[in-house]
């Protein structure tokens, strides 16, 4: 150890409160026991994991941590006026907002990776922050490890943003890659991301698109500064993505990917989750297992992209981690609650019915004459123009067709598919996929 790290070290430690000790929990204890030394040169004083709240102190843990430290009292941490600064990596909407509250009212700043709270009460958090002088960190809420929310409220502040769109979920990213190249089922792909700690406590929040609908809400609130809240996000999960539809997307030189899209445009913002079909030759297309992309485009900056893992134990406390030396170093020089609620706009989001997308549809059909002109006569209709029309193949009179559209408005779409799916030559309407060509 060099002679300048002792002193940083000996210095009077930062204590830090942590709420939860799962996969992310142990991975800051981790990180903070293996990078202790040069975190405390950062920042001039050491970080100490002070008290742990866990659901079940006698549970074996993953980390070494000291017994007399893990507590089921969450008193024990927001009441002790020795821990200026709380970590929350336990999840889920109450109890955390009601600690978070009260650890920011008694002035500690806040630390955490709860994208399922801030998709919610992000703005009452800030204003709770701003109101005592606390620092409010999240990077950890988007996108795992990659750097995204200081980035977009920080380094990219000057610009106008238009757009900012990409993968944000790895658990489903994993599940696409690996149903893609090594033609896995969707539930053993499922349980490997989940063994690997990439899914939520409730894995349904990462397939029905839910996780990816919260990160798009914040990234939307903070590039666009308005306000967007969860359930404003349209989503739709990967659930329906059948190996049929990757195999037909592989052959037309695409790759279905679960995109979050968010938008301003004409005073509105676009925000919507759901699968999509990526041309091969886009970036997108080869961000494979548990790695998010994000793009942003700026007015200034032009076209930017953060890549990185989105997810697991180490790269999500990265993040956490990172926030923590934010806060401590501000601790150090007098400078909290700088950084505050940068939603000092109110733009509505636009019905999903008014945004326009190109489909891919996939059909099961009567397979005799005159079929496929009933169902373009229904389309063309309802104004949507078919780009390409492909019969996959025949079984027992019925024929499977695969349609692609031409650029239509959502609403016009739905009305035609009500229409088709109540033909009697119609079968089902196995999947509809929307198609993102120009991103
Ligand atoms: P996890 O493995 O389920 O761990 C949750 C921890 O919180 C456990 O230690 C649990 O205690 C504790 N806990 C939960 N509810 C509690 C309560 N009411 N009272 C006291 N303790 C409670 O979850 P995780 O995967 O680490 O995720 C934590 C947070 O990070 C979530 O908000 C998640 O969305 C977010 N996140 C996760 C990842 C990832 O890759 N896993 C990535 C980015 C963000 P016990 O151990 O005693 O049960
Ligand atoms: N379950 C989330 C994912 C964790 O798979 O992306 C990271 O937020």
């Amino acid at each position: 150890m060099r002679h300048w790290e002792a002193i940083f070290l000996a210095q009077e430690p930062i204590n830090v409160g942590l709420l939860g000790l799962g996969t992310v929990g142990s991975g800051v204890v981790k990180l903070l026991e293996q990078n202790g030394t040069a975190i405390a040169t950062k920042i001039g004083r050491p970080l100490r994991v002070a008290r742990v709240l866990v659901r079940d102190t006698a549970k074996p843990r993953a980390v070494s941590i000291a017994p007399e430290l893990l507590t089921t009292d969450p008193q024990q941490i927001l009441e002790d006026p020795a821990i200026p600064v709380i970590a929350e990596v336990m999840g889920g909407v109450e109890p955390a907002r009601e600690y978070l509250l009260t650890a920011l009212a008694r002035g500690k700043s806040v630390v955490t990776a709860n994208k399922d709270l801030l998709a919610l009460h992000g703005q009452e958090l800030l204003e709770t922050a701003r109101a005592h002088g606390a620092d409010f960190f999240f990077e950890a809420s988007v996108g795992g490890g990659i750097p995204i929310i200081h980035p977009l409220k920080e380094f990219l502040a000057a610009n106008r943003i238009e757009q900012v769109l990409g993968i944000v979920n790895g658990t489903t990213n994993y599940i696409l890659s690996k149903m893609t190249q090594e033609g896995r089922e969707f539930a053993e792909a499922l349980a490997e991301a989940q063994a690997l700690g990439y899914a939520e406590s409730d894995p349904r929040a990462d397939i029905e698109g839910d996780d990816a609908a919260r990160k798009l809400a914040i990234l939307a609130s903070i590039a666009f500064n308005t306000r967007v809240t969860y359930p404003e996000v349209y989503v739709e999960g990967i659930t329906r993505i059948s190996s049929r539809d990757i195999l037909y997307a592989g052959e037309l030189g695409y790759v279905v990917k679960l995109l979050a899209i968010a938008r301003e445009e004409g005073g509105e913002i676009e925000a919507r989750v759901h699968p999509a079909l990526v041309p091969r030759q886009h970036p997108l297309a080869a961000v494979s297992d548990v790695y998010n992309a994000i793009f942003v485009r700026g007015d200034a900056v032009g076209e930017a992209m953060f890549y990185g893992r989105g997810a697991g134990q180490m790269p999500t406390a990265s993040a956490v981690v990172g926030d923590l030396m934010a806060v401590a170093r501000n601790l150090v020089h007098g400078a909290t609650g700088q950084v505050a609620c940068t939603c000092f706009r109110s733009l509505p989001v636009r019905p999903m019915g008014r945004v326009e997308c190109q489909y891919y549809l996939r059909l099961t059909v009567r397979d005799r004459p005159g079929v496929l002109a009933s169902i373009a006569g229904v389309f063309g209709n309802q104004g949507v123009s078919l780009a390409s029309v492909i019969q996959k193949r025949s079984f027992d009179g019925w024929a499977e067709l695969v349609l692609i559209t031409h650029r239509v408005r959502e609403a016009s779409l739905q009305d035609a598919l009500k229409i088709i799916g109540g033909l009697s030559v119609v079968r089902a309407i196995d999947n509809v996929i929307r198609v993102e060509e120009g991103i």
